[in-house]
């Protein structure tokens, strides 16, 4: 087991240096944003029933969510990139656990700042399946007017998450507001993540995803396995591959998996 644990140490560490070979080790000590927030301890219990597999690591579902977050690391780095939007075409996909898993994934390699955003702003769940107590308001952040330091809180020396604690009217107005990309903007100078992760609804319900996708570089699409149809799939890879970069769809929930081949 011991050789196992090395082993992925070892391999997380040699991925770091060639994802962000100019990036030193996250966050420095000194460095007045990260210390600003406050740091929430997980009941990994819980966190792990809200089926998030990548702080324990005990879950065989773990190495398919690190091989997804290596995948998506060098695709990134290769393009420049570091903000990814995640949705799907209908509710209940799972964008909630896989934004969440991978940015714990990331957060292991601890040469990576990651941080996740809840902008399922209707349906806001990061917070919940986290177990995040107070509340927390993203439309007032998004809005200026609350501080960096009441809407995100760190859950762990390199992972940052912004939470909301309740579901927000007009939403696409909100996303597509032009102070956003400056509130934006202001988030990634002061924390500058590697990655940033935005948890967004689905696509085929409602315009918040097509009035958020500027401001990202990319777009995950989470797709569950006997729930989405191939003419969703279709529409949504089609009408997000004219607005951003599509990194890719990740098919979720299913049954079959790598257990298979003896891993
Ligand atoms: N791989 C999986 N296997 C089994 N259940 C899953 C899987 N991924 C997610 N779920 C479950 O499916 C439900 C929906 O997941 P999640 O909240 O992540 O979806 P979502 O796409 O974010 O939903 P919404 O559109 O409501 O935001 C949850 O109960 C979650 O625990
Ligand atoms: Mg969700």
């Amino acid at each position: 087991m011991d050789r196992i644990q090395a082993a992925i140490e070892k391999t997380e560490k040699e991925i770091a240096l060639v994802a962000f070979p100019e990036v030193g080790p996250p966050p420095p000590a000194n460095d007045a944003s990260w210390t600003k927030l406050s740091h929430v301890n997980l009941d990994r219990k819980r966190v792990a029933h809200g089926r998030v597999v990548t702080i324990d690591r005990t879950d065989k579902a773990n190495f398919t969510f690190d091989i997804l977050r290596t995948k998506i690391l060098k695709t990134m780095r290769q393009n420049n990139w570091t903000s990814v939007a995640i949705t799907s075409p209908t509710p209940g996909c799972g964008k909630t656990v896989v934004s969440l898993n991978l940015a714990f994934s990331l957060a292991n390699l601890k040469d990576c700042r990651t941080v996740l955003v809840d902008l399922d702003l209707r349906r806001p769940r990061v917070g919940s399946v986290l177990g995040l107590e107070k509340v927390y308001s993203m439309e007032r952040f998004l809005k200026g007017e609350s501080a960096l330091e009441d809407t995100f809180v760190r859950c762990g020396e390199n992972i940052a998450v912004g939470a909301n604690s309740y579901p927000v009217s007009y939403t696409a107005e909100l996303l597509q507001s032009p102070k956003t990309p400056s509130i934006l903007t202001g988030l990634k100078d002061k924390l500058q993540p590697n990655i940033l992760l935005f948890d967004l609804p689905p696509m085929l319900v409602n315009d918040d995803v097509l009035a958020f996708l500027p401001n990202v570089d990319c777009v995950i699409l989470v797709v569950a396995a006997e729930a989405s149809t191939l003419s969703e799939v279709d529409v949504c890879e089609r009408t997000l591959s004219q607005e951003t970069n599509v990194l890719g769809v990740v098919l979720n929930k299913c049954e079959y998996g790598p257990e298979k081949y003896g891993y």
